[in-house]
């Protein structure tokens, strides 16, 4: 491979086909920035939306898309005090976010969104935007925490706190629900999975499922999540799905329960009556990744914890399209593409 040249996706259009292979220099990094070689790009649900011209109607081509890589830091600008060349990083997705309250307003500078991406051989980021990789992962593990699992983290750690022994219900087996398993395997949460797939939920009992259903055969999977707690329902909902699926969130939990909106899977909206909010004080909150401090926590829990991230298949850097269609298949665990 030649390493003189920076090789990248790019698209030039919106569809799976106008994503175009497309050569350039290697950059050079301005004060504060990195130059970050990257080694594992992994996929996320949002990054076909963006390919497909659902998420970002109003996209500026050409754009290199995706969000989550891992790379090497090769050279630093001027003025760079928190990293050196040599050190294995990662991005934080949304660059302006490193701790506290959210930005005024979010998404103004996010990797893949309103940033260029990372499906480039080298990529610049902000020193402030930058987390160390967690040592004991390979290249195609450590690229899948910057979204699927940071927004699993802080779902379950940030927003609110675990606590032992209560339920929480994670909807299907995509990469932010397999990291929310195993996060709350590791915390001591009773996990209830959902899935299309027999095989899957088996799967993902052996990666620590308190409790499995498939809302494939039993579409009234709420009613079957309340039998599994003897009535009383769920204390936590991660809501993947959207739509009346939530209605069916809302009927699942206990009182005083929590419902975290993640996903939108099935539909760009969510439906609701009021009243079962009022009876059992139910929470809601919107999830949007999350921060950086929150982010290194999680590399160093990870590292604890001793989690591997659960990676389906890597792909090679020519092979981009038969990565995003493998992820369009419903993969058990992320797909990941490598530079080398
Ligand atoms: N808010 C945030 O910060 C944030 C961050 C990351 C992702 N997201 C969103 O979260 C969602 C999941 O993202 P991802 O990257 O994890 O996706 P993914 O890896 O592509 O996950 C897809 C999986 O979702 C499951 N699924 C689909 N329809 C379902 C349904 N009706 N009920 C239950 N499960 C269903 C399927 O699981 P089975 O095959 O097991 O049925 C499918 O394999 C997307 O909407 C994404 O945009 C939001």
């Amino acid at each position: 491979m030649n390493r003189d040249i920076n090789r990248s996706w790019q698209m030039t259009g919106f569809g799976l086909s106008k994503l175009q292979p497309a050569q350039g220099k290697i950059p050079a990094p301005r004060p504060h920035e990195l130059l970050v070689r990257i080694k594992a790009i992994s996929l996320n649900y949002k990054d076909r939306m963006i390919l497909d011209g659902v998420l970002i109607p109003d996209l500026v081509f050409p754009f290199v898309p995706t969000s989550d890589a891992v790379g090497e830091v090769v050279a630093v600008g001027g003025g760079v005090s928190r990293f050196q060349a040599g050190q294995r990083v990662l991005g934080q997705v949304i660059a302006d976010w490193p701790d506290g309250d959210a930005p005024p307003v979010l998404h103004q500078h996010t990797l893949g969104l309103s940033l260029p991406g990372t499906l480039s051989d080298y990529v610049l980021l902000h020193e402030d935007a930058v987390v160390l990789a967690p040592p004991s992962l390979s290249d195609a593990e450590a690229s899948t925490l910057p979204i699927a699992a940071l927004t699993a983290w802080f779902a379950l750690a940030e927003a609110t706190k675990p606590v032992p022994g209560q339920t929480v219900l994670i909807q299907g087996t995509g990469g932010v629900s397999l990291f929310a398993l195993q996060f709350a395997a590791a915390f001591g949460l009773r996990a209830i999975v959902t899935s299309s797939s027999d095989d899957k939920l088996e799967r993902a009992r052996k990666l620590g499922a308190w409790q499995v259903i498939n809302y494939r055969t039993q579409p009234a999977w709420d009613e079957a999540a309340r039998d599994l707690t003897g009535g009383t329902g769920v204390n936590h909902i991660l809501e993947m799905v959207g739509g009346d699926n939530a209605r069916r969130s809302l009927d699942a939990l206990a009182a005083d329960g929590r419902l975290s909106v993640i996903g939108l899977l099935g539909s760009m909206e969510l439906s609701f009556p009021i009243v079962p909010f009022l009876r059992n004080r139910i929470v809601v909150q919107g999830i949007s990744i999350g921060h950086r401090r929150a982010f290194e926590r999680m590399n160093q829990a990870i590292e604890v914890l001793g989690i591997r991230p659960v990676v389906d298949k890597v792909f090679g850097f020519e092979e981009v399209e038969q990565a995003f269609q493998h992820l369009e298949k419903g993969p058990f665990g992320k797909v990941v593409v490598a530079t080398s």
